[in-house]
C-alpha cells in the first residue's frame, strides 16, 4: 500500500488548484471514522453513528484541509506574506503551512477569547500573532480591508481554495461508507466548512462516487446563531469560542447549502454543548467544545422528536482536538488529590 500522500496529491483531479503547483502539505486528512454504537444508543437510538475525527489532523483541526490548498495555490501564485483572522485554530494552520512553504504569516485574534493551545500553536510555528480589542468578525474586516491594499495572501475560508480543500472531508466519508451518509451534524462559525462539505458532497455524486446526498445538520452556539436569528449578533458569546462569530462570512452560502439538502441550522445552548463534549470524552474521543456541537444538536433534534430513527446513518463531524483548549477541563475538574509517596496513603484514598 503507498503511503497516504495529503489530500491535494491524493484528491487532485477534483481540486480546483493550479495542476502544476507542488503541494505543500503535512499529510493532512485521512482521518479516522470512527463507529459509536453506544453513543448512538443512548443519544439517537436506531440510527448508526460515526464520529469523523478531525482532531487528528497535523495541527489538531480540519482547518488543515483548507490550508494546504490555499497555501499550495498561494506559493504557487508566488505570494510570500499570509494572513488570516482567527478564533484559533485557522491561526495555528495558517502558521504551519505558511512556515513549511517558507513564507511570513500574520494572524489577528480577539484578545483573551481564544484558547491556550492554539495561540501556543500559531506562536510555536511561527507566526506573528497580534491580539486586536475586538471580535472574531473585527478581526476579518481589517484582514480582508489589509490584504486588498497590500501584496498579502488572505487564507481565511473567503479564499475559495480553503473550500477546495475542505471539501476532501465529505469525499473521505464516501469513501469510507460506500455512499453519503443521511445525516451529517456539524459545528457552524463562519460558515466556510459546512459550504465546502455540500460542495464536496455534491461533486462527489455528480461524478458518480456516490449515489445519494446527506442532509446537512448545522448547529450554532445559542449565544452566537446568527444564521438561526435571521440577523447579525453584535456581541457573540458562548464557552464554544472557536465559533464564537456573530458575522459569518459564508452565512448565505451556508443557508442555501442547509436548504438545498432538505436539512437545517439550529441553535444549541452551552449546557448541551457541554454535555455532548463530556460524553464524547467518556467515548474516548477527546475534542474542544466548539467540536461537539454539531452532534449537540443532532441529539437535541431526536430529543425534539424531529428525527425517525430508521436505521440511518449519522456522521457527526468532530472539527478539533480537545488538547486545543486545556482549561476547558482545568477550570471545571476539582482540585488534584495529592497524597504522600506512600502505598498505604494510596491504598486509603482508593479503597
Ligand atoms: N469547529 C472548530 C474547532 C473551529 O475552529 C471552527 C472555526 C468551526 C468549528 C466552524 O467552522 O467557521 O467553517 O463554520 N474556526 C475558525 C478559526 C473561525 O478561526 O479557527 P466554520
Amino acid at each position: 500500500m503507498s503511503p497516504w500522500p495529503g489530500i491535494v496529491a491524493y484528491y487532485r483531479e477534483y481540486l480546483k488548484i493550479d495542476r502544476h503547483a507542488p503541494a505543500i502539505t503535512l499529510l493532512e486528512g485521512n482521518t479516522p471514522l470512527i463507529p459509536a454504537p453506544r453513543l448512538a444508543a443512548e443519544i439517537a437510538p436506531g440510527f448508526e453513528l460515526y464520529l469523523k475525527y478531525e482532531g487528528l489532523n497535523p495541527t489538531g483541526s480540519f482547518k488543515d484541509r483548507g490550508m494546504t490548498a490555499a497555501i499550495t495555490q498561494a506559493a504557487h501564485a508566488g505570494a510570500t506574506v499570509t494572513m488570516c483572522a482567527s478564533t484559533g485554530n485557522t491561526a495555528a494552520a495558517a502558521a504551519a503551512y505558511s512556515s513549511r512553504a517558507g513564507m511570513r504569516c500574520i494572524v489577528l485574534v480577539p484578545q483573551g477569547k481564544v484558547a491556550a493551545g492554539k495561540i501556543a500553536g500559531a506562536l510555536a510555528y511561527g507566526a506573528e500573532v497580534i491580539a486586536i480589542r475586538g471580535s472574531f468578525d473585527d478581526a476579518l474586516t481589517m484582514v480582508r480591508e489589509i490584504s486588498s491594499l497590500r501584496p498579502i495572501a488572505l487564507v481565511n475560508s473567503v479564499n475559495p481554495y480553503r473550500l477546495e480543500g475542505q471539501k476532501t472531508a465529505a469525499f473521505e466519508i464516501c469513501d469510507a461508507l460506500g455512499r453519503a451518509p443521511h445525516w451529517l451534524c456539524l459545528p457552524v462559525g463562519n460558515a466556510g466548512n459546512i459550504t465546502a462539505y455540500w460542495m464536496g458532497f455534491k461533486q462527489y455524486h455528480a461524478a458518480g462516487r456516490s449515489a445519494t446526498l446527506p442532509h446537512l445538520l448545522g448547529a450554532q452556539a445559542a449565544g452566537a446563531a446568527p444564521l438561526v436569528l435571521g440577523h447579525a449578533v453584535d456581541n457573540p458569546e458562548t464557552v464554544a469560542t472557536a465559533i464564537r462569530i456573530g458575522r459569518p462570512a459564508r452565512g448565505e452560502q451556508a443557508l442555501e447549502a442547509a436548504e438545498e439538502s432538505g436539512g437545517r441550522i439550529i441553535a444549541v445552548s452551552d449546557d448541551e454543548i457541554l454535555a455532548m463534549w463530556r460524553r464524547l470524552a467518556r467515548e474516548g474521543v477527546f475534542v474542544e467544545p466548539a467540536s461537539a456541537a454539531g452532534l449537540a444538536g443532532f441529539a437535541h433534534e431526536v430529543r425534539q422528536g424531529r428525527m425517525a430513527p430508521t436505521g440511518q446513518t449519522v456522521v457527526a463531524i468532530l472539527t478539533g482536538h480537545g488538547l486545543k483548549d486545556p482549561d476547558a477541563v482545568t477550570s471545571r475538574a476539582g482540585e488534584m488529590k495529592v497524597i504522600p509517596a506512600d502505598v498505604r496513603a494510596l491504598d486509603e484514598l482508593i479503597r
